[in-house]
């Protein structure tokens, strides 16, 4: 972990400010959800650290799954705006109230694609939960119903979120040094 974390410029969040505010979290979705069928999607793979922190803090019953979504068209850092699915849903959301779990919200283009398409499978509901949220951004509207943090356009890894697969496994959302994505054959990330 020390080699990983001497490629971080500055912690932007830390362990301790992730599990306040995902017990804050959890205890609102506990609330707004009480008595009724809850069902989270994650969205893979950046999601997974946070739903994994997110479930244990929602204290009424609930069932999770798995979404994977690619872009394609344009760079593996920065997205063309076009999704499709890789993995889908195992079982049918019709009825249910349906909560999106996503680490991070950049353009929005992600989010429009899955609630897009998940709307069409008639759920009673449709939210969303992004622990991370970069309005600066945007550049398709996309409504969040529960945000962990607004956070400026800095490039964060950690917590989920990765650089080239890496990162992931960080306990804290840090902004990454730029050298570490500035080398001749590495592209400028951006989510
Ligand atoms: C990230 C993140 C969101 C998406 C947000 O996923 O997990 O799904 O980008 O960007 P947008 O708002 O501009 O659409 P990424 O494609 O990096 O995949 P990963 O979760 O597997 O790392």
């Amino acid at each position: 972990m020390a080699d990983l974390e001497n490629d971080i410029a500055k912690i932007l969040i830390t362990r301790e400010q992730l599990t306040t505010r995902i017990s804050e979290l959890g205890q609102m979705i506990s609330r707004d959800y009480a008595g009724k069928d809850l069902f989270l999607v994650c969205v893979l793979k950046g999601g997974v650290v946070f739903l994994s922190d997110l479930v244990r803090a929602i204290h009424i019953p609930h069932a999770f799954d798995f979404m994977a979504i690619s872009s394609y068209g344009g760079t593996h850092t920065e997205s063309s705006g076009v999704v499709r699915i890789l993995m889908d849903l195992n079982a049918s959301i019709e009825g249910r109230n349906v909560l999106i779990v996503e680490d991070i919200v950049d353009t929005g283009r992600t989010l429009a694609y899955i609630t897009e398409n998940l709307r069409t499978r008639n759920p009673a509901s449709l939210k969303i939960c992004a622990l991370l949220n970069k309005p600066s951004r945007r550049e398709v509207p996309v409504t969040l119903d529960y945000v962990g943090f607004d956070i400026p356009n800095e490039f964060v890894v950690g917590y989920g979120l990765d650089y080239n697969e890496l990162y992931r496994n960080l306990p804290f959302v840090g902004v990454l040094k730029p050298e570490m994505y500035t080398g001749a054959h590495s592209e400028t990330p951006t989510t």
